[in-house]
């Protein structure tokens, strides 16, 4: 085994904070900082703080500024990002409902999958929608909840994912109301990873538009550090005993106290006139890069070109811009220092973070413009159908051994996947454990990989997949 050249100690040191960083996590200025965190890290041992675990002390005041930012019940708070906070949830569901199935939307993160299924819960997908140009997958519309539920038999849960990656924001409330219109007690869960700026900018987070309980990743629109994260609940529809139960099995009991104390510094933040104005700023800088790609003649993603059922907003502090070979265009503008959130097949997507400067916009479309001139090499070969098409909606049923072998790619379409692949970012899974093998999702994945994407599998090479014998 050869050692890498780069050390993360000299990285975080040396070039890292002179790269123009549109992407997360978004430090946001308005929030205090913990002065020497080295000097101030703590633990349960000193009891004066009160205690993460038992939730008392400055943890519950802590917990009770998150829940009242979002209009919950209560919540909970963790230091292993929006994941861990879909763990605690599907462990919830599963006591509360143990075998049952979760309806979760085609968009959702590879955390809500794994989750469900390693609590023994059966994963069926939503419907959704397709946005070719940027290869955007959306939200179900009401009609389509409403049709999934009639078919029964009635699932455990409806898990949404709102805002999603590329920054359309669905219309909770009316699949909230088409959810209920069948029953009344469905609990529905959204993953509000993207969303924890959403009240600041005025709008309606998820769990007043009737959700029963959202996850919230506070590193990615928050402002605040790596790993930060609230689970939090409205109503009982999810018993909060069992969330809370869920929560005290997975959380790690030494959490770090820095970390803790930048998201209160965050959520205080936020919520400051001072944060507010940030913000805004953070928006200006958006509105500048579309304007400033548009006169490159590159379009971005926008409301407008969406469905009104299945997208009410764009998240305006995401810019989707559309382009052809969006992974080597990522590669050109990251060797002119300009760091994009993501990039697919057909897009790369920048977040407005509130850390870029003034002149962030500027630079990010010349670097686009040069990267343009220079003539990238779009590598991405073969097909890049609509994702939807190329996941069965249901799991196969399970066949009489479970053991999982490494198959030649080609071979296995018509097999059942031995294991979860997608590319990182955005983790939206393309083959799904337990679910057939479509030539479609192998095209996917071919594309994905010659383009230069990081796709998380046993085999990353992605000559052989895993899959069940
Ligand atoms: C929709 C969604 N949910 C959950 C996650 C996981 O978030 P975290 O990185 O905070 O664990 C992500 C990460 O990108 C995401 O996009």
């Amino acid at each position: 085994m050869l050692l890498p050249v780069t050390s993360l100690v000299d990285a975080l040191n040396g070039r890292l904070p002179r790269l123009q960083r549109w992407c997360t996590p978004t430090l946001l200025p308005a929030a205090a900082s913990v002065l020497d965190p080295y000097l101030s890290e703590a633990s349960c041992s000193v009891d004066e703080l009160g205690d993460p675990l038992a939730r008392t002390g400055a943890f519950a005041r802590l917990e009770y500024l998150a829940a009242a930012g979002q209009g919950a019940d209560g919540c909970l708070l963790g230091v292993h990002g929006s994941t861990g906070g879909n763990w605690v949830v599907a462990r919830a569901l599963a006591l509360q409902a143990p075998g049952t199935t979760v309806l979760v939307a085609r968009e959702s993160h590879q955390s809500v999958i794994h989750a469900c299924q390693a609590f023994g819960l059966t994963v069926a997908f939503l419907p959704g929608g397709w946005h070719e140009p940027t290869h955007t997958l959306l939200a179900c519309t009401p009609r389509e909840v409403h049709a999934e539920l009639a078919a029964g038999p009635p699932p455990a849960a409806l898990w949404l994912t709102s805002p999603g990656y590329d920054g359309a924001i669905a219309d909770v409330a009316a699949l909230a109301e088409a959810a209920r219109g069948i029953d009344e007690e469905l609990v529905v869960v959204v993953d509000e990873a993207w969303g924890a700026h959403l009240e600041a900018l005025g709008l309606t987070g998820a769990l007043r538009a009737g959700a029963d309980v959202t996850v919230r990743s506070m590193h990615k629109l928050g402002g605040a550090l790596a790993q930060t994260a609230v689970v939090a609940w409205r109503g009982t529809r999810l018993d909060p005993g069992l969330l809370e139960m869920a929560w005290r099995q997975y959380t790690t009991t030494s959490p770090s106290y820095g970390l803790l104390a930048n998201l209160e510094a965050a959520l205080a933040g936020l919520a400051s006139p001072q944060g507010a104005t940030q913000l805004a700023r953070a928006v200006g800088l958006a509105v500048e890069l579309r304007e400033r790609l548009a006169a490159l003649g590159v379009d971005c993603l926008t409301q407008e070109d969406l469905p009104a059922d299945r997208a009410q907003a764009v998240d305006p502090l995401k810019v989707t811009a559309a382009v052809p070979g969006g992974l080597a265009v990522a590669r050109g503008l990251a060797r002119h220092g300009v760091i994009a959130e993501k990039a697919g097949l057909a897009s790369v997507t920048f977040v407005a973070a509130y850390h870029l400067d003034d002149d962030a916009p500027a630079l990010a479309a010349d670097a686009l413009e040069a990267v343009m001139a220079e003539g990238f090499r779009d590598l991405n070969g073969g097909r890049a159908g609509n994702l939807l098409a190329d996941l069965p909606r249901r799991a196969c049923e399970p066949g009489p051994a479970r053991v999982r072998a490494a198959c030649d790619l080609a071979a296995a379409v018509g097999a059942v996947a031995g294991e979860t692949v997608e590319a990182y970012p955005p983790g939206i899974p393309i083959l799904v454990d337990g679910f057939e093998i479509t030539a479609g999702a192998v095209d996917h994945l071919r594309a994905l990989a010659a383009g230069g994407a990081q796709v998380i599998a046993t085999d990353a090479t992605l000559r052989t997949v895993q899959v069940r014998m």
